[in-house]
């Protein structure tokens, strides 16, 4: 029995005040939410906001990157006990902006997996096809070779079922294209079967959350697919009443 998961990507939006307004927005609405795990990932300068207004509730809180190395001369950089000091569960790798903005490389975000995994925060692997990629066939290529760079691990499939996996194509994010609930659920679907080619029982438990333009009018459909275990997101995550609505529809669907 997987438990559905919203995890609020807020990217770099917000200030303080829309923090704590947001904040005490969801923990208004939590009592409606009944099945689903709620986090949100605001900009690093905010966790604490979250650490203070969060701790002691169901709702969990994480980074929307980590550090890839422990400590030391790495200018700009947030580690992962530096997250963990400040009581995060989740921190999301690999996230398609983070790739294309950044230039992260597979082999980057593997290793940024590892370390959020070895400070025993839970990391949200990001994957997922552009356009151009879908176009030409892609797509499954593409998503084996973001979910590989974590089972080549040494940890190998180990590793994987410390994490959870956000399928995000990338033509969806931010556009207001959503992929269809078949058109996920095929690529979830992969997804987990590949897992399960190297352990049944890990595939069976993983997380796979659908992002890419989920909001309140299309959660319910995704989330009712077999393989959509919840959501990451984006856009709709900065409206407290569109994200209860999406941890409803993850309600619906537990
Ligand atoms: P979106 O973003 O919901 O605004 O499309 C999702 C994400 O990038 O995680």
């Amino acid at each position: 029995m997987r438990q559905p998961l919203i995890a609020g990507n807020w990217k770099m939006n917000g200030s303080k005040v829309m923090t704590a307004e947001l904040l005490t927005a969801i923990k208004a609405g939590l009592g409606d939410i009944e099945a689903s795990e709620v986090a949100v990932c605001p900009p690093f300068p905010y966790l604490h906001i979250a650490e203070e207004m969060l701790s002691g509730t169901p709702i969990r809180y994480g980074s929307q990157d980590c550090s890839r190395e422990e400590d030391g001369a790495f200018t700009g950089q947030v580690s992962a006990t530096m997250l963990k000091d400040f009581g995060c569960t989740y921190a999301i790798v690999g996230h398609s902006e983070r790739r294309l903005f950044n230039a992260e490389t597979d082999a980057v975000i593997a290793r940024k997996y590892q370390m959020v995994t070895a400070h025993g925060l839970t990391p949200i692997l990001c994957v997922g096809e552009t356009l151009e990629e879908r176009e030409q066939g892609k797509t499954e290529e593409v998503v084996a070779r973001h979910l590989d760079a974590v089972l080549e691990l040494p940890g190998g499939v180990a590793e994987l079922a410390k994490g959870v996996i956000a399928y995000e194509p990338v033509w969806a994010i931010g556009t207001g294209v959503t992929a269809t609930p078949e058109q996920a659920q095929e690529v979830h679907a992969f997804l987990r079967q590949r897992v399960a080619k190297k352990d049944p029982e890990v595939a069976a438990e993983l997380r796979i959350l659908y992002g890419g333009s989920m909001k309140p009018g299309n959660a319910l459909e995704l989330m009712a697919q077999a393989d959509i275990d919840g959501g990451l997101i984006g856009g709709a995550a900065l409206k407290a009443a569109d994200f209860l609505a999406i941890c409803k529809a993850g309600d619906a669907n537990a």
